[in-house]
């Protein structure tokens, strides 16, 4: 952090001494003031419910421009590692610092294949689910379970074993989606076929049974490699946030991720694809493209609860760089699958185009998110809609595992431990029950 020449000054009116606050500069995006020493000097603490002006950390992983509709990871722009770097270099990037070359990639991709299977034991962790369970809720089991069978990976203050527990997570999610999965559809499980790529091997594990084998698509593994990658960090979001608090208490690798998956699953967050897809579903139940404008006025009643799932985004003010890649694929997809006509993309297309010239949206900066193309060519891909957030827990592993990793290797992190305006009842004395 390089502290800037500016200082802030917090005056109170009432002549309590005012208090010069020192700033510091990132390498590009607003600057910060740091209050650490605000409550010791002052007795007062600063109000952001919703983190809406905080920083909560620096980190060198990944910026956003929200206004611009940029984003970057280690400083590459997401455009130019979705066209020219695969999902495993990515993960080699945002986990370590830099694209690997020839050798780095070969001696990487070979370091994840050797951790894609997963003991045997957590089939029989599994089969306490019931069938019908929600893969998030079997994935948030799953991830935590992890640390029960990897001991020798579990201290987050040993260096060794965060990068033994960054790759095993990154190597083993594909394994566990797909047997979430698989469990779910009461199929055998598919074991990883460590010669095929990352994404194809976990359509390969998805789509495989032992009957018959699974002829890929290239077009849709590549598809499934830009969705890893499009969601594999986006800065301090809250499954990120959760990551990093949880992390902050020194529990193992595994726990903190379990507690990311968790957070993921909200409809605001990771589980606004599945939430996006059922929208989709609903207007079409209502009468498809004619009833756009009826659903449009649901939105924007204030007195009702229902969003346009898909758009809007706590960051960008603009479109969702991720968006834009996203659409892109879902075109190639649809395309590559002969489904250009198919209803629900009919639907959604003709919905985007209302909300995009709809003054309340325009007025708000309401653009389409990633999350509402991504749910179109999972669909596509044959991908249940209930699997859409694990499949987005999956990307974003890599993600949280850096944060985490970041946070850890600080000097200066701390535990996680914001306070509050308590507004409750001041102290009173408990009353014998007859007298209450
Ligand atoms: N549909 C209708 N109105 C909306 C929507 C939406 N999707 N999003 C925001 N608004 C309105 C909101 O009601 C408010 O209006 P007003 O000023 O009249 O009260 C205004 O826009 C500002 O919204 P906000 O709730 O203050 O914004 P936020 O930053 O707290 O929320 C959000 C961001 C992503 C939670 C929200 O836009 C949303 O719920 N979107 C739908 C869910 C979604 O698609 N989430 C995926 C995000 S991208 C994937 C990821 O990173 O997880």
């Amino acid at each position: 952090m390089t502290p800037s020449d500016v200082k802030a000054t917090l005056s109170f009116s009432d002549g309590s001494p005012s208090m010069d606050l020192p700033l510091y500069k990132g390498s590009i995006g607003p600057d910060v003031i740091d209050i650490r020493k605000l409550y010791g000097q002052t007795g007062k603490f600063t109000y952001d419910p919703g983190f809406l002006s905080t920083a909560s950390c620096n980190s060198t992983i990944t910026y956003i421009d929200g206004d611009k509709g940029e984003l970057l990871y280690r400083g590459y722009p997401i455009e130019q590692l979705a066209k020219n770097c695969d999902f495993l270099e990515t993960c080699h990037l945002l986990l370590y610092g830099d694209l690997p070359d020839e050798a780095q990639k070969k001696d990487f991709t070979a370091r994840v294949s050797n951790h894609t299977m997963v003991n045997e034991q957590m089939q029989f962790f599994l089969r306490g689910f019931r069938r019908d369970a929600h893969p998030m809720a079997i994935m948030t089991g799953l991830v935590g379970a992890l640390s029960a069978f990897y001991h020798d990976s579990t201290d987050i203050n040993n260096p060794v074993h965060r990068d033994i527990a960054a790759i095993r997570l990154i190597a083993k999610m594909p394994t566990l989606v797909a047997m979430a999965y698989k469990y779910t559809q009461g199929q055998p499980y598919m074991y990883p076929k460590n010669k095929l790529s990352y994404s194809a091997n976990f359509m390969q594990m998805m789509f495989a049974n032992p009957c018959e084998d699974y002829e890929q698509n290239d077009v849709l593994v590549r598809a499934m490699d830009r969705i890893f990658i499009l969601h594999a960090d986006h800065e301090q979001n809250a499954s990120t946030s959760t990551v990093r608090l949880c992390g902050s208490s020194g529990t193992n690798p595994f726990a903190a991720i379990a507690a990311g998956v968790a957070c993921l699953w909200g409809p605001s967050h990771g589980g606004a694809n599945e939430a996006c897809l059922n929208m989709l579903g609903d207007i079409q139940k209502m009468g498809g493209v004619e009833k756009i404008g009826e659903f449009i006025k649901q939105v924007k009643d204030k007195n009702s609860t229902v969003k346009l799932m898909g758009f809007g985004h706590r960051v960008y003010k603009n479109y969702d760089p991720r968006a834009t890649l996203m659409r892109e694929t879902c075109h190639e997809v649809l395309g590559a699958l002969g489904l250009q006509n198919d209803p629900l993309f009919k639907l959604a297309m003709a919905l985007e185009k209302i909300a995009l010239e709809d003054d309340y949206f325009v007025s708000r900066k309401l653009y389409p998110n990633v999350d509402f193309y991504s749910g179109i060519v999972q669909r596509a891909i044959g991908i249940p809609v209930p699997l859409f957030t694990a499949i987005f827990a999956l990307a974003r592993t890599v993600g949280w595992v850096a944060q985490l990793n970041e946070m850890i290797g600080d000097p200066e992190y701390k535990i996680g431990r914001p306070r509050q305006l308590y507004v409750g009842a001041v102290a009173r004395d408990v009353k014998p029950i007859g007298d209450r």
